[in-house]
C-alpha cells in the first residue's frame, strides 16, 4: 500500500542569505543516496517528513526518490500524521540547520568559494610542501582544492576526493593536473596501499559517513606502508573525538586568519561567516583555531 502524503503549505523564510528546505534540491541523486543520513544528525524520520511536507512538492519528491530506500520509507510512513504550520517550520529549521553547509557547497559553490578565500589556514606549518615533495598525495574533502593548490608543483601526483561535484569542478580549474574523483571518507575511490600521504583540511567530521572511525580505517587502507596522514579540523568537538581515537595531536602555533568581505558581498557569504563564528575586529581581521592530527 502506498503511504499517504499530505503537503502542508508554509511560506519559506527568504532573504539574508538564509538557505531553507527547498535548497535540498541542490543535493544530487548520488549525494542523497550515499550521504544523506539525517537520522545520524539527530533528525528523526518524522521530523524530516514534516519538513518535506512543507517544502515544494518537487523538492520532497526529489529527496524521497533518491534517499536511501529505508529512510524514504520511514519518512513516507509519517506523510499524513497530524501537524500544524508551526511544527512544520520547526522541523524545517532543524533540517536546514543540519544541511546548511551541504546546501551551500552544492547549490552555491561560487559563493562558498569566495567565503573560503576569506580564510588563510597556516598551511605551510601544517602541511609543509617539502614534506610532500615527489610523493603521491591524496586530499580528502578537497572542496575547491585549497590543499591541492598548496602542494601543486611539489607532490609528484595529487588526488582530490570530494562528494560535491560543483566544488570539484572549481578545484579542477585551479589545479588541472590533479586527479579528481567523487567520493568521501566512507569509501575512498583508490586502491589499497596506493598513496604515500593523505591530507585533509576542514572536511573530517565525527559521523561515519563524513569521517568517523570508518573514515580513519579507509585512510589507513589507501596508505602505503610507512605512509602518513594529517587531518586538520576547525571544531573543538571534532578535535576531542580525534584525540579519543588515539590519533597523535600535533600542536599548531598558527591559526586560521580571516579578512572581512566588503559589505556588498552576497548575504549568503556573510551568513556563512556568522555560522563559522568568525568575529571580525575593527581592522577587518579575525582568527579562529585549527587542530592537527597525525594518523598512521
Ligand atoms: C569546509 S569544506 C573544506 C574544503 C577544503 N578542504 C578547504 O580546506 O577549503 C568541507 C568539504 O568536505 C566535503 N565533504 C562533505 N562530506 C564529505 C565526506 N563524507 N567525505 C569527504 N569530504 C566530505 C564537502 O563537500 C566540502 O568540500
Amino acid at each position: 500500500m502506498t503511504a499517504v502524503w499530505e503537503a502542508v503549505p508554509v511560506a519559506m523564510p527568504r532573504g539574508g542569505g538564509l538557505l531553507w528546505v527547498d535548497d535540498l534540491c541542490h543535493l544530487g541523486p548520488d549525494y542523497l543516496a550515499r550521504y544523506f543520513r539525517p537520522q545520524h544528525q539527530g533528525i528523526a524520520p518524522r521530523v524530516l517528513a514534516l519538513a518535506l511536507r512543507g517544502a515544494a512538492p518537487e523538492v520532497a519528491d526529489h529527496v524521497l526518490a533518491h534517499a536511501a530506500p529505508e529512510l524514504a520509507a520511514a519518512v513516507r510512513a509519517h506523510g499524513a500524521v497530524d501537524t500544524n504550520r508551526a511544527e512544520v517550520l520547526q522541523a524545517q529549521l532543524a533540517v536546514a540547520s543540519v544541511y546548511f553547509w551541504e546546501m551551500a557547497y552544492h547549490g552555491y559553490p561560487e559563493v562558498y568559494e569566495r567565503f573560503s578565500a576569506r580564510q588563510q589556514p597556516p598551511l605551510d606549518e601544517m602541511f609543509p610542501p617539502e614534506t610532500y615533495r615527489g610523493r603521491t598525495v591524496l586530499d580528502v574533502g578537497t572542496g575547491g582544492g585549497r590543499l591541492l593548490v598548496h602542494l601543486d608543483g611539489h607532490a609528484a601526483e595529487l588526488y582530490g576526493i570530494d562528494p560535491c561535484p560543483p566544488l570539484l569542478g572549481i578545484a579542477g580549474t585551479k589545479v588541472p593536473g590533479a586527479i579528481l574523483r567523487e567520493g568521501g571518507f566512507d569509501r575512498l575511490p583508490l586502491a589499497d596501499a596506493s598513496v604515500d600521504a593523505v591530507i585533509s583540511h576542514g572536511a573530517y567530521q565525527i559521523s561515519e559517513e563524513r569521517g568517523g572511525l570508518a573514515g580513519l580505517a579507509e585512510i589507513r587502507r589507501v596508505l602505503r606502508p610507512g605512509g602518513t596522514a594529517r587531518i586538520a579540523v576547525a571544531k573543538a568537538e571534532t578535535a576531542r573525538h580525534l584525540r579519543s581515537t588515539g590519533a597523535t595531536e600535533i600542536p599548531v602555533r598558527g591559526a586560521i586568519e580571516w579578512t572581512a568581505p566588503p559589505k556588498t558581498e552576497d548575504p549568503l557569504l556573510h551568513h556563512l561567516l556568522r555560522l563559522a563564528r568568525v568575529a571580525f575586529g575593527e581592522d577587518g581581521r579575525a582568527t579562529t583555531p585549527v587542530w592537527l592530527f597525525e594518523v598512521g
